[in-house]
C-alpha cells in the first residue's frame, strides 16, 4: 500500500466521534433499519419493490436473469419509459405546477423556474424536433452543453425516443469530443453557443465544429441553443437553432414504452488505459436503482424538500443524482450554470438561501475550497433550511465532514457520503441518515439489496480491522451492462480477477465495527478534485506532443484536489538546445497541448523534465517511485529496477526546470 494509504489507516484508527441522526429525521425516515433484514431475506423482492415505485407500461416477467453473468438483465421482459417517469406521470398525478427545475444562471438575475408542465411541454417539442432530424430509436445522440435547463431536457427527449445519448463533459475538448462521438457513431451533437463560467461566456459551438470536422460524414446536425449570443459559425443545413426547431415543434408526443433493457445512455470514463470506456446503462433497472437510492439516501420528501447536486451534467452524478433519480422522484431542485465562486465566493450559499435548499450534495474538493475560504462566508447566510448533506467523488477527510457538518449543516444535518462510480450507475454504500449514526471519514455499510465486501488477493473476504480490494458480490438494478461495442473489455476490465465478483478498482478497509473506509485508487485511475482520469491518457497526450519522446504520469496527494497530475517527461534529443538544456517556455507548452488534446482538468500541476524513467527489467514504469518523488517523499524500494541509479538522477532534477500553479 502507499503512504497515503497508510495515512488513511492511521487517520480511522484514532476516529471516534459518532454522529446519530437526528431523532425526527429518524422517526419520519423514508427507509428504516429493517430494510436490510428484507432485502437480506429476498434481494429480488426487495428490488422489485422499488422497481414498482416506477410506472411501467408492461410489468416484468423476471426480476433479474443472471445466466449469462456477467450481461445482466433486469426486469426481463417489462416496458417502460425513462421520460414518463421523469416528467408525465407528475403531471397526470396533478403535479405540473410544481417546480422541477429552480435555474440559477451564472450572470446574477438570470434565472428561470420550469414546472413539470414546462417540461412535459420542451421534451415534447424536443422528442419531435430530433424526430424530425431523422432521430430514431437506438440512434446515438452527443450533448455537449453548459448546465442550462435546456441540458435535462435534451436527455430527457432522447429518453423518450430511445434514442441513447451520450453527455460529454462541456470542458473536455474537441478532441474528446470527437473520439466519444465516434466511437459511439452519434449522428446528432445537441450543444448551445456558449455558456457563463467565471464572470465570462465561454464558447462551445467551436469545438463541436472542430470536432465534427474530425468524424468524417457521422455527423448529420447540429443543434445549437442561443444561451451567450456569441457570433457562431454556420453550416446552413447542418446546424440548427434549438429555437427555431424546437420551439416550434408540436407539444404532443405520444410516448414509445421501450424494452426494460433497452439502451439508455453511454457515459465515457477514464479507464487505465488511454481510450475511455464507454460504459452502458440500460432504462429500467437503472431507473430503478438511482430513483430507490435518490429516496433513500436522501430520504427525499417530494412535497416538502428543495434538493440540489452541485455537479455537472458531464458526470454520471450528473445523469443519476440530478436528472434521473431526482425526476424520477417528483423532486424540486436546483440547477446552478457556474462556478462557485462568481461573482462572489458565497454565490452557493446566497442560492441555497433564497431557494431554502433543503438536502444539498457536493464533493470533497469543494467542501476543502470552501473551508480554505474560511468560516465566515457561509456565515453570512441563512443555511437554516438545510436538513441533509451529502459528498460524493472521493474520500472525505475527517476534517472536511465535520467542517461540513458544522459549518453547513448547524452542527445537525447528518452527513451521508455516498460511494459509487459511473460503472455503478447508483449509490452502493452509503450511510441511511435515519438509521446509521455516522463516523467522519467512512462511507459506513452496503445499502439494502447490496453485498458489498473487502478481500485480499485469493478473494478471500477480510476480517473487521483490516485492509484490502473493494467488491460486489451480486448484481444490482443500476450496473453497467457492458462497455459499448467492447464486451470482451467489460469482462476484462471488471469481472476476471476474481471469479464472480465486480472488481470496482477502489482499495477499502474494514473497521473494527465492520463499517468501510474507501481508500483510493488502487489501478492507474487519478482521481482529481473528485473527476476520474487515467495517467495512460494522459501520458499518450504528452508522448502526442513532437519534442516529447517518453512520459510517466501519477497522481500526487494534494491538499485541495486530493490528487493533482504530475509528468515526468524525457525529451527528444531535437529539443534541447545547444546546451542541452530545455527551453524555458515548454513546459507551459506542454501543459497547454494536454488541455487541448483532454481538457483543462487534466492539464499537470506540475512537469518535470527527466533524462530518464524508472523501469523494472520488463520495461514497465515503477509508478510508485515518481510517486514518492512527487510527493517529496523518501523514495522506496527500488531493487526490482532495470537501473537502480536512474532514481539518483531524477531527484536530481527536483530543482531543475517544473512548473507549479
Ligand atoms: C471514487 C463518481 C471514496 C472511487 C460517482 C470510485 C469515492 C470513483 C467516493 C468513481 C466516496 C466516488 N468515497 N471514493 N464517497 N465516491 N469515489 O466514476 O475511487 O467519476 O471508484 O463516479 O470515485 O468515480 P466516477
Amino acid at each position: 500500500m502507499t503512504e497515503q494509504k497508510t495515512d488513511a489507516l492511521a487517520n480511522l484508527s484514532t476516529e471516534d466521534r459518532r454522529f446519530e441522526p437526528p431523532a425526527d429525521l429518524a422517526a419520519d425516515a423514508n427507509v428504516k433499519a429493517e430494510a436490510y433484514d428484507r432485502a437480506a431475506s429476498d434481494r429480488e423482492a426487495f428490488w422489485a419493490e422499488a422497481a414498482e415505485r416506477l410506472d411501467w407500461g408492461r410489468t416484468w416477467d423476471q426480476v433479474l436473469d443472471w445466466s449469462d453473468a456477467p450481461f445482466a438483465k433486469w426486469f426481463v421482459g417489462g416496458t417502460i419509459n425513462a421520460s414518463v417517469n421523469c416528467v408525465d406521470r407528475h403531471v397526470e398525478a396533478g403535479r405540473g405546477d410544481k417546480v422541477a427545475i429552480h435555474w440559477v444562471g451564472e450572470p446574477e438575475d438570470d434565472s428561470r423556474d420550469l414546472t413539470y408542465a414546462d417540461l412535459l411541454d420542451q421534451v415534447s417539442r424536443a422528442a419531435n424536433a430530433l424526430t424530425e432530424l431523422g432521430v430514431k430509436k437506438g440512434d446515438r445522440v452527443a450533448i455537449y452543453m453548459p448546465m442550462i435547463p435546456e441540458v435535462a431536457v435534451a436527455m430527457l427527449a432522447c429518453a423518450r425516443l430511445g434514442a441513447p445519448h451520450t453527455v460529454v463533459f462541456g470542458g473536455f475538448s474537441a478532441d474528446a469530443l470527437a473520439s466519444r462521438v465516434t466511437d459511439c457513431e452519434a449522428k446528432v451533437i445537441i450543444t448551445a453557443d456558449g455558456g457563463y463560467r467565471r464572470g465570462a461566456p465561454s464558447a462551445l459551438k467551436p469545438a463541436v465544429d472542430e470536432a465534427v470536422a474530425k468524424t468524417g460524414d457521422l455527423v448529420e446536425h447540429v443543434v445549437v441553443v442561443r444561451r451567450t449570443g456569441q457570433d457562431v459559425e454556420w453550416d446552413e443545413g447542418r446546424d440548427k437553432w434549438w429555437h427555431d426547431v424546437v420551439d416550434t415543434a408540436s407539444p404532443d408526443h405520444e410516448p414509445e414504452m421501450h424494452d426494460s433493457e433497452h439502451p439508455l445512455y453511454v457515459m465515457y470514463t477514464s479507464g487505465t488505459t488511454g481510450k475511455p470506456k464507454g460504459i452502458l446503462h440500460t432504462t429500467g433497472g437503472y431507473l430503478t436503482g438511482t430513483s430507490w437510492t435518490h429516496w433513500a439516501v436522501f430520504d427525499l420528501k417530494p412535497e416538502t424538500d428543495v434538493y440540489w447536486c452541485t455537479a455537472d451534467v458531464g458526470w454520471v452524478t450528473g445523469h443519476s443524482y440530478m436528472v434521473y433519480g431526482p425526476l424520477a422522484n417528483g423532486t424540486t431542485q436546483v440547477m446552478y450554470e457556474g462556478t462557485p465562486d462568481s461573482p462572489h465566493k458565497g454565490r452557493w450559499w446566497e442560492i441555497v438561501e433564497k431557494y431554502g435548499v433543503t438536502i444539498f450534495y457536493t464533493a470533497p474538493t469543494a467542501i476543502r475550497t470552501f473551508m480554505k475560504w474560511g468560516d465566515d462566508i457561509p456565515a453570512k447566510f441563512d443555511l437554516s433550511s438545510i436538513r441533509l448533506l451529502g459528498s460524493v467523488g472521493e474520500p472525505i477527510n475527517p476534517e472536511a465532514y465535520v467542517w461540513y457538518r458544522e459549518n453547513i449543516g448547524a452542527s445537525t444535518a447528518p452527513v451521508v457520503d455516498t460511494w459509487w462510480q459511473t460503472e455503478t450507475g447508483q449509490i452502493l454504500i452509503s450511510p441511511l441518515p435515519g438509521v446509521t449514526a455516522g463516523k467522519p471519514g467512512s462511507a459506513m455499510k452496503a445499502l439494502p439489496g447490496i453485498e458489498v465486501d473487502v478481500v485480499n488477493d485469493e478473494a478471500e473476504s477480510v476480517p473487521n480491522g483490516s485492509g484490502g480490494y473493494l467488491v460486489l458480490r451480486e448484481p444490482w438494478p443500476a450496473m453497467l451492462r457492458t462497455l459499448w461495442g467492447d464486451d470482451q473489455r467489460f469482462k476484462d476490465t471488471y469481472w476476471s480477477r476474481w471469479e464472480g465478483l465486480y472488481f470496482a478498482g477502489d482499495g477499502a478497509k474494514k473497521d473494527e465495527d465492520g463499517d468501510i473506509w474507501l481508500l483510493g485508487r488502487v489501478d492507474d485511475v487519478m482521481n482529481v478534485s473528485g473527476h476520474r482520469l487515467s495517467t495512460t491518457e494522459i501520458e499518450s497526450a504528452l508522448v502526442s506532443h513532437p519534442k516529447v519522446a517518453e512520459a510517466a504520469v501519477v497522481g500526487a496527494a494534494d491538499e485541495m484536489t486530493g490528487q493533482a497530475v504530475c509528468a515526468f517527461v524525457i525529451l527528444r534529443e531535437s529539443a534541447l538546445g545547444d546546451d542541452g538544456a530545455a527551453p524555458e517556455d515548454l513546459i507551459e507548452e506542454l501543459r497547454k497541448h494536454v488541455q487541448k488534446e483532454i481538457g483543462a482538468i487534466a492539464k499537470p500541476r506540475q512537469i518535470m523534465i527527466v533524462p530518464e524513467l524508472p523501469k523494472t527489467r520488463s520495461g514497465k514504469i515503477m509508478r510508485r517511485l515518481l510517486k514518492d518523488v512527487a510527493e517529496h517523499r523518501e523514495v522506496g524500494d527500488v531493487t526490482t529496477l532495470a537501473d537502480s541509479t536512474v532514481m539518483d538522477l531524477i531527484k536530481g532534477k527536483e530543482g531543475a526546470p517544473s512548473s507549479e500553479d
